[in-house]
């Protein structure tokens, strides 16, 4: 029931002594990662935590989605980054493609949102909710982020105006930091239900904390199968090994590639569900490793769909990409194509086979025909679309991005890009303490 990780068709690219010639450097950085004595190393919180999280909050994330499910009708996780793309990913991924239209579901509808900066998105949102009862999970580990920030006020504001301010407060979850940061200090004044963003953990590897949890139980998922899953996957990954360890053979042959020149990865998955698990890939992959001038730019693909826009770029574009694609080998459902007594649109010669297996077959297709263009392709075959399946391979890429930042000298755990943005940003919008930054940048306008 375990994922699979196949590199038979990157013979062209990557000779045989190759991965063995990493085995030393990728038994070094395992050490570095394992006994805490690399860069970043307060942020190792995700290599234990399927086996050590805390279960009373894990409990207490439990019986808060069964309130929120007994008492709303839309669900709203505020966040962004690391406090929302696991979260989505995991639900999008485990849902039905549609689970925000009203059938025989069971749990709140789920909207996100404190991921721009939009009002078009917000005010489409408000609408969406009407007036319909709803509860709110607020989740910053900073507690100061601006989108989100700006999302709960406005949304705290539509809870008061319904429910009045001591109701209102019994709707709004905080997942935020165990002691700093403004979140923290107004869900203790205002006596919100609180979960606690581990300080060991950094945002792109929170989605097992309650960051993740919350909104994922309330969308009905197990939650045990998905901590199972990644806690099979956190035993699978223990030897540093290569032939043994499939996480670190992709974290060492992404980067045999990326020194040849394959600079860009592509995340390619051909189910639908599977988009926003590509998102939460780019920013675990493009906030640990694109640093010191350096990193594997990572992108990703949506097939079929994308066969038809990008596919051009991928066979005969620039031969920088390589790319990894994440196969289900069993989908949750599959349909048959059906008869016809004519042939009017010439699809005869699939009549009775199943959709899945067309799938399979544009897929094998790809392969080989990327293969012959000059991309190396990887893949990940996930046995089914489950929660067990998906907490393991939340490990799988968490534990090989670890590793592949160390094998490419940098530390994996840190974002110091991300700030400069916000700090001309705060100086742009006259935030105190920011004048002078905002004078010089108002006068190269
Ligand atoms: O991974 C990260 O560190 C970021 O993407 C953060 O998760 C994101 O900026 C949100 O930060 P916070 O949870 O503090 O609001």
């Amino acid at each position: 029931t375990h994922i699979k990780f196949d590199t038979s068709k990157l013979k062209p690219f990557v000779h045989e002594n190759e991965l063995a010639e990493m085995q030393a450097l990728v038994t070094a950085c395992d050490q570095e990662l394992r006994a805490g004595t690399g860069a970043g190393h307060d942020f190792r919180g995700f290599l234990d935590l399927p086996q050590n999280y805390d279960q009373t909050e894990f409990a207490r994330i439990k019986t808060a989605a069964q309130k929120i499910q007994n008492d709303s009708e839309v669900f709203i996780g505020i966040g962004i980054g690391g406090s929302y793309l696991g979260a989505r990913a995991a639900i999008d991924f485990l849902s039905s493609t549609f689970y925000n239209v009203k059938n025989e579901r069971d749990v709140p509808e789920v909207y996100f949102c404190g991921n721009s900066i939009s009002p078009n998105y917000l005010a489409d949102l408000l609408a969406v909710i009407g007036d319909r009862d709803f509860s709110i999970n607020v989740i910053s580990k900073s507690g100061t982020t601006t989108e989100p920030s700006i999302a709960f006020r406005i949304l705290k504001a539509k809870l008061i105006e319904k429910y009045g301010e001591e109701a209102a407060k019994g709707r709004i979850y905080a997942t935020t930091d165990r002691a700093k940061g403004a979140l923290k200090s107004e869900a203790d004044a205002e006596d919100y239900a609180e979960f606690v963003v581990p300080d060991d953990l950094g945002g792109r590897f929170s989605v097992l904390s309650a960051v993740g949890l919350l909104p994922i139980a309330v969308a009905g998922i197990d939650l045990d199968q998905l901590m199972a899953g990644a806690a099979a996957a956190r035993s699978d990954y223990q030897d540093s090994d290569l032939e043994q360890n499939e996480a670190y053979q992709y974290a060492a042959l992404r980067n045999i590639l990326y020194r040849k020149g394959y600079t860009t990865e592509l995340l390619e998955n051909y189910e639908p569900n599977l988009q926003y698990f590509g998102e939460w890939w780019k920013q675990l992959a493009g906030e640990s490793e694109g640093k010191d001038q350096k990193g594997i730019f990572p992108a990703s693909a949506n097939f079929s769909t994308d066969l038809h826009s990008l596919g051009q770029y991928i066979q005969e574009g620039r031969r920088n990409l390589m790319e990894t694609v994440l196969i289900i080998d069993q989908p949750r459902y599959d349909l048959e194509i059906p008869r016809t007594a004519d042939n009017l649109d010439g699809l005869q010669y699939l009549e009775g086979k199943s959709m899945d297996y067309v799938n399979k077959k544009a897929y094998e297709g790809v392969v080989l025909a990327h293969t012959d263009g000059g991309v190396p392709v990887m893949s990940v075959h996930l046995p089914k679309q489950d929660a067990y399946t998906l907490g393991y391979t939340i490990y799988f890429f968490e534990i090989a991005i670890a590793i592949s930042g160390y094998l490419n000298g940098i530390n994996p755990f840190n974002q110091p890009g991300v700030e400069a943005y916000k700090q001309n940003m705060f100086a742009l919008l006259g935030r105190p303490g920011y004048e002078e930054l905002g004078h010089e940048l108002n006068q190269r306008l």
